[in-house]
């Protein structure tokens, strides 16, 4: 038997983030993609109401809930303003690999305080030179006595100049191939740490990205987490388990401009009746509505897989649900500005944004193709 029923408490839950990303989000959001600035305020009403570092397990304080629930907080977010939901969720990629391979006394030192305060942490696996070969990382970890000394760079890290915890993906030897890489957790407040510019960016322009150099950066081996070559595979099944969430952001921003487009398509009038009721518009809404639909169901279906323990068919669907997402995400928010015509082309409505939003989510956590390679990987048994 499948159920496509939601819970008393997830529809509870459902109910509370959209209503507070209505309230919260929704309104500001055009200032902060106009400015850049980052939404500090709007992140610590969303960690005061619970929704950020959700997953860290209720044994260590936190609320211990399943990616099934975050990806129906972040469809949410991604309906209000997608830079917003990412700054908001990206704790929990961050997060995450300690909650994998950290010991339990790790969790409590470096998770525990994010349940105190509205602290935020980044995710740093990304490269100038490494991006989906993210195998390829060059972050050089060198043993000395109690410490691993950091030298590297990593490119492209969401919250960078306002985290207070990097989670680093590094190398004790390249020769070694993913074979070799480690994880460490760094305090942001080390020695030697120096951040790039806040990154002047197509869409998601709330959201911090940024460079960091790591430069003879001392850190204690009691950060280690996992064992020297588990760094990897913590990485990857970190990205799994978000992978589902990033792409209901998706399609979350593609149902906002689905009804941007349904409610611009009943006012707007040419040869004398609403643009609603021509069939070409109509097609084009009811595609946009299955897609959606399709792709809300990825979502759960990865969701569901990852939180039964079921890594390979989460890794798969994981896979089929961010390709499908946001490459359907693209399309809807592309089709919504044709809506539009020449208005949405502009800043006066908000069509334009989403698409200059989702773009982005073809590209982060591993690229619309990089799902397919995954994908054929499953097919092909290789
Ligand atoms: N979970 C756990 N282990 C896995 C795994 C998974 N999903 N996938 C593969 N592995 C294991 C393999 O079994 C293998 O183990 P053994 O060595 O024991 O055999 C090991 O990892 C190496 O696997 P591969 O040889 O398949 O690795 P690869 O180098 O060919 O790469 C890849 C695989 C899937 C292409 C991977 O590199 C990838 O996902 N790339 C995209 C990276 C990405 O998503 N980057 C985004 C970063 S986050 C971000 O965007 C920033 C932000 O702040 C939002």
């Amino acid at each position: 038997m499948i159920s496509f029923q939601l819970s008393e408490e997830q529809i509870a839950l459902k109910d509370m983030v959209r209503k507070f990303a209505e309230k919260e989000i929704s309104p500001v959001a055009g200032k902060f993609d106009e400015s850049s600035e980052f939404p500090r305020e709007v992140i610590t009403k969303a960690w005061e109401l619970g929704i950020m570092n959700c997953a860290i397990p209720s044994k260590f304080g936190g609320l211990g809930l399943s990616v099934m629930d975050d990806v129906i907080i972040n469809e949410e977010l991604g309906a209000g303003c997608l830079g917003m939901g990412t700054s908001i969720c990206v704790n929990n990629l961050a997060l995450y690999p300690i909650l994998f391979g950290g010991t339990d006394a790790q969790i409590e030192e470096f998770c525990g305080p994010f349940l105190k305060e509205p602290k935020l942490a980044s995710f740093c696996l990304t490269e100038p030179g490494s991006g989906s070969d993210a195998g390829s990382l060059s972050t050089l970890a060198k043993e000395e006595g109690d410490h691993f000394v950091l030298n590297g760079s990593k490119m492209w890290i969401t919250n960078a100049g306002h985290a207070d915890l990097f989670t680093v993906f590094a190398t004790v030897d390249k020769g070694l191939k993913t074979k070799g890489i480690i994880c460490l957790a760094v305090p942001a407040n080390l020695p030697g740490i120096h951040l790039g510019k806040h990154e002047n960016k197509l869409g998601q322009r709330a959201s911090d990205t940024r460079g960091i150099t790591f430069e003879s950066v001392k850190v204690p081996k009691k950060n280690l987490i996992g064992k020297i070559g588990e760094g990897f595979k913590i990485a990857l099944k970190t990205l799994d388990h978000t992978r589902p969430s990033i792409s209901a952001g998706a399609v979350g921003a593609a149902r906002a401009a689905m009804e941007h487009s349904i409610k611009y398509a009943k006012e707007r009038k040419q040869f004398n009746q609403p643009i609603a009721s021509f069939q070409a518009i109509q097609f084009m809404l009811a595609d946009m509505a299955t897609s959606i639909e399709a792709g809300r169901l990825l979502c759960y279906q990865a969701a569901y897989h990852l939180d039964q323990g079921q890594y390979e068919k989460g890794n798969f669907a994981s896979a089929h649900a961010k390709r499908f997402s946001a490459d359907m995400a693209m399309d809807v928010a592309t089709n919504a500005v044709q809506i539009f015509g020449g208005y949405g082309y502009t800043k006066e409505y908000p069509v334009e944004k989403i698409m200059r939003d989702v773009k982005l989510v073809q590209i982060y956590e591993g690229t619309s193709q990089i799902q397919r390679v995954v994908i054929a990987r499953h097919l092909l048994n290789t």
